[in-house]
């Protein structure tokens, strides 16, 4: 480390491995964060100004200082690296460095255990905004693609055997729908993290009338966390929820990742992987390997470990403690790789290519004998009966259609549209 670190006071100098292991990948995880930590930095700055801790002139002073830095981290002039203990000290050398004085008066009222909160908050913020967003554009194109798939016909499956009639359209509805649900589930996770920790400084509050209420507001947060405890204690706690609202999502894409890869086989065959998203082999020249879809399916694992990182670091007793920076890296992690993966679902179920006659060929007779028992029983013969008669008979039951069988199930969401306008009202309503 090349510059001073914030809490140095003249006492002899951390031991240098000691050093490099505290710091970890720290300071490189800092620039995912450090447009926030700004960001949060500008709100403290004016809040200080509200309460005459800053004069105008010094204030205004800081807050060019900090968008100068922005400007220089996005354009690369200003590379976060080991000079730093972390992005927090970085803000302050710089304005420190830049204004003198004045730099030097940015952290009052201010601890990094705050700072760092805010930061996080605010990227998974927008993380879940993200989060909803590519949710909804999943929702949508499956509904995109069943509304221009209506009388595809596709059996049904129960425990991976033919089961009844069904469609291609009722299956992408039953992923739309899944999505929205996601979507939903983001969009509530977003609502509990909607609080500015900021002022809460290092778990205790600060003996100033900081403008809590003020920061927040100019944040974009809906409320303050109103206990400095309280703040500390849901460190890992609200990333621990976040992660748990994309792997819900993950989960959805690893099922429909899953029916892609079965119904791409030989063995069933009903559709085919565009070349875009699909690899080849190095050795076996006739392979199409679906590559894409099967690390879709394996994203999963990446949430999965996260939670499990993240809970194991909850086992802490209240206030602030160094293991929590160890939350930072697995939410990072997770996001980046969930959102990307989110990302791809969109084209990839828009570019299927669909083999119909193979489809409606899987529809056997029998897969009518269900339709059939509730005819009879509809008419009046007690099930039972309805059932082995209608399992004598199904092997002739040669003159239906799916799209009749999939017209009289009223239950799949309204006759004939399976629902589709209902779940694209609520995407719109999402929206
Ligand atoms: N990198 C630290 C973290 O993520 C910043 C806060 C440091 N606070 C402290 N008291 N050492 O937690």
């Amino acid at each position: 480390m090349s510059t001073r670190p914030l809490w140095d006071k003249g006492q002899a100098a951390l031991d240098a491995a000691a050093q490099e292991f505290c710091a970890g990948d720290d300071v490189v995880l800092d620039r995912r964060l450090i447009l926030h930590d700004i960001r949060a930095s500008i709100a403290h700055v004016h809040g200080l100004q509200r309460i005459d801790v800053l004069a105008a002139a010094e204030a205004e002073a800081l807050v060019n200082g900090l968008g100068e830095l922005a400007e220089a981290v996005r354009a690369g002039s200003f590379v976060l690296d080991e000079r730093f203990e972390d992005g927090h000290s970085a803000i302050e050398w710089y304005l420190s460095e830049r204004l003198g004085d004045v730099g030097r008066k940015v952290h009052t009222g201010r601890s990094r255990n705050d700072q760092v909160l805010v930061a996080m908050r605010l990227w998974l913020k927008d993380a879940l905004a993200d989060l909803r967003a590519r949710c909804l554009d999943c929702a949508d194109a499956c509904l995109r693609r069943a509304e221009t798939t209506r009388d595809v016909a596709l059996p049904g499956y129960t425990h991976l055997q033919r089961a009844v009639p069904s469609s291609l359209a009722a299956l992408l509805a039953g992923h739309a729908e899944a999505f929205l649900d996601d979507a939903e589930t983001a969009r509530a996770t977003a609502g509990t993290l909607d609080s500015s920790p900021l002022g809460t400084a290092a778990g205790y509050g600060v003996n100033l009338p900081l403008d809590r209420d003020g920061v927040a507001r100019e944040l974009g947060f809906s409320r303050v966390q109103v206990s400095p405890i309280y703040a500390q204690n849901s460190r890992g706690k609200l990333e621990l929820l976040a992660v748990q609202a994309l792997h819900q999502a993950l989960l959805d894409v690893r099922r429909l990742a899953w029916d892609l890869s079965l119904y791409s086989t030989a063995e069933f065959a009903f559709v085919r992987l565009p070349d875009a998203y699909t690899t080849g082999s190095s050795i076996m020249p006739n392979k199409r390997n679906p590559d894409v879809v099967e690390l879709l399916r394996a994203v999963p694992s990446v949430t999965e470990g996260a939670m499990s990182e993240l809970s194991s670091l909850l086992s802490l007793p209240s206030g602030y403690h160094r293991d929590l920076q160890a939350t930072k890296a697995p939410v990072l992690r997770a996001f980046t790789r969930g959102l990307a993966g989110l990302a791809l679902v969109p084209a990839l179920v828009h570019t299927l290519e669909l083999d119909v006659a193979r489809m409606a060929a899987a529809i056997d007779p029998e897969l009518y004998a269900t339709d059939r028992a509730v005819e009879l029983a509809r008419a009046g013969v007690p099930f039972r009966d309805a059932y082995r008669q209608a399992a004598a008979e199904m092997h002739d039951l040669k003159d239906r259609s799916p799209a009749e069988s999939l017209a009289a199930r009223v239950s799949l969401g309204g006759p004939g549209n399976l629902g589709l306008d209902r779940l694209r009202a609520r995407l719109d309503a999402l929206r």
